[in-house]
């Protein structure tokens, strides 16, 4: 059985709360361009269209059909990545299920795709399409002119004083959630995080009460770990809808969430009630000629950012301690950091947004080379191009890879190894361009990156600060891309006294 509505027609058929809740002003004076196809096989025709069309080859590469390499890249790609790497060089073509995928690696190839030539390739109908599923028409998943107006509307809330400013509740939070910590406990520390983390996004960024009343009653982090699972599941099953299916789940979650926040904007609409966040940043948003975002809009937006917001931080303190437990003298130098401190100094915003805490800012700069959470930059190149003498069609699926990229060996010596030496100023000021991208670049450089780091070093402080974590004996690391990376089967460990 096919669904009957892809992922994209769901972001439309599901919009039926907003027409209740829209102010009569909320006229949007610019959408975003509709996706070509929003049914699954017809995507999967256009695909077949599209390479077939092409006016010039693909650059070479593994382009046999072969299910065993589609898996593979599902479950385990950084291998398959480097091993093509080391054969085709920083550019080369990979078949995945049905269409040939062009990747590109290393610095010069990030800066390409993200800066020099970043307008010669779109977001919105590249292979995570199927996040509009979810996220709608937000940020991630749009292109300019649209995207750069959702830019500019939300950019205030991301500036440096409103960053720190959010440092309270990010102490808060944290403070709330190790309440129950005391040595001996045993305890996921990755659902624990993606609970924390949820409920920072959704306080600091939006001003919403997770305890009120909209909130209280649904789990944010579980159901956005219910609908992410749509995203891990193998590309087979996302053609099937029906009761019990990752389809199944993703619009139930996505359901609820949506219950919450369509209630949050329809009350803050009839109240007026406002903060300094970006919600209230979205709903008096507008234009020159007086356009306003429609409920539907600005929950795509918050959607977006609640996602974005809590996933990949979320992803990052767990790698950060998976890899402490295993170089316990480092988390021993992180503490003994804040320990030379004032009272109060380790958790001062403009020390930590300065890095002033040098021990604490190299590890979490080295977790996020060895495990960026937002592991693929996904694209659709418009027109053909050429990159160091290969080209590539236009209308191709086209990636960068932080992840790949940063297991070069000729970029990153001992790729495998976790050495937050790499990042002392001076070998951080030294790296080649477009060497380092775990926030990606150009006008499409992650928005939330102060807040994402920002969070981070708060946690990863508040924990290092007062406790040590063992690592549940035997765990063996396996990672999941949900679309972000992540600990497959979460981070189990104990909690010991420092
Ligand atoms: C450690 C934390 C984080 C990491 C590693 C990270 C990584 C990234 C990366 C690599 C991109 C670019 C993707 C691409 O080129 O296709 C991105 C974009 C984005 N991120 Fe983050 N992110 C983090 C935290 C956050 C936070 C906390 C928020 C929100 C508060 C956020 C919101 C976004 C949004 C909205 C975009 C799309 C930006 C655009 O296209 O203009 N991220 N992020």
């Amino acid at each position: 059985m096919t669904p009957s509505a892809s992922p994209s027609a769901l972001s439309s058929a599901d919009a039926s709360p907003t027409s209740a809740h829209t102010a009569p002003s909320a006229t949007p004076s610019l959408a975003p361009p509709p996706l070509r196809h929003e049914n699954p096989f017809k995507i999967l025709l256009q695909d077949i269209a599209d390479e077939r069309g092409a006016t010039v080859s693909y650059p070479s590469g593994d382009t046999s059909f072969s299910l065993k390499r589609t898996k593979r890249f599902m479950d385990d790609p950084l291998p398959l990545l480097l091993d093509c790497y080391e054969r085709y060089g920083p550019i080369f073509t990979i078949r995945i299920l049905h269409s040939n995928v062009v990747m590109m690696l290393g610095p010069a190839a990030n800066h390409y795709m993200t800066v020099s030539h970043a307008h010669n390739f779109l977001w919105r109908e590249s292979h995570f399409r199927d996040l509009t599923a979810l996220l709608g028409d937000g940020l991630l998943t749009t292109d300019d002119p649209y995207h750069r107006r959702s830019r500019k509307i939300m950019l205030p809330a991301f500036h440096r004083e409103r960053i720190a400013a959010s440092m309270g509740v990010m102490i808060e939070e944290t403070e709330r959630a190790l309440s129950d910590w005391k040595p001996g406990v045993q305890l996921d520390l990755y659902a624990w995080t993606r609970h924390l983390a949820t409920r920072i996004a959704m306080k600091a960024l939006f001003g919403i009460d997770p305890d009120g009343d909209a909130a209280r009653t649904i789990d944010a982090a579980g159901l956005f770990e219910q609908a992410l699972g749509y995203y891990a599941s193998a590309y087979q099953y996302r053609f099937i809808g029906g009761p019990g299916t990752p389809w199944a789940r993703l619009q139930s979650a996505s359901k609820k969430l949506n219950n919450m926040l369509y209630a949050e904007i329809s009350e803050r609409r009839r109240t007026g009630r406002r903060g300094e966040d970006v919600l209230s940043l979205l709903l008096d948003a507008h234009d020159e000629d007086g356009g306003k975002l429609t409920d539907r809009q600005v929950r795509d937006e918050v959607m977006t950012l609640l996602f974005a917001g809590h996933d990949t931080t979320t992803s990052t303190v767990s790698f950060m301690f998976y890899e402490l437990s295993h170089q316990p003298e480092i988390a021993k130098a992180i503490a003994a950091e804040q320990d030379a401190l004032p009272p109060g100094g380790a958790l001062d915003a403009g020390k930590l947004m300065s890095g002033e805490l040098a021990q604490l800012e190299m590890t979490m700069d080295e977790t996020l080379r060895k495990y960026p959470p937002a592991w693929i930059g996904p694209r659709k190149s418009v027109e053909p191009f050429e990159f160091q003498g290969h080209v590539v069609p236009g209308n191709a699926y086209v990636n960068y890879c932080s992840w790949a990229s940063h297991h070069l060996p000729d970029v990153w010596p001992q790729p495998d190894t976790f050495r937050p030496e790499r990042f002392m100023p001076e070998a951080k000021a030294a790296l080649p361009k477009g060497a380092y991208v775990p926030f990606g670049g150009g006008s499409r450089t992650c928005i939330g990156m102060r807040f994402g780091q920002l969070e981070v070093r708060t946690i990863a402080s508040m924990i290092l600060g007062r406790f040590t974590l063992e690592l549940k004996h035997g765990f063996e690391l396996q990672i999941r891309q949900m679309p972000t990376i992540s600990p497959k089967r979460g981070l189990p460990v104990t909690v010991r006294e420092r």
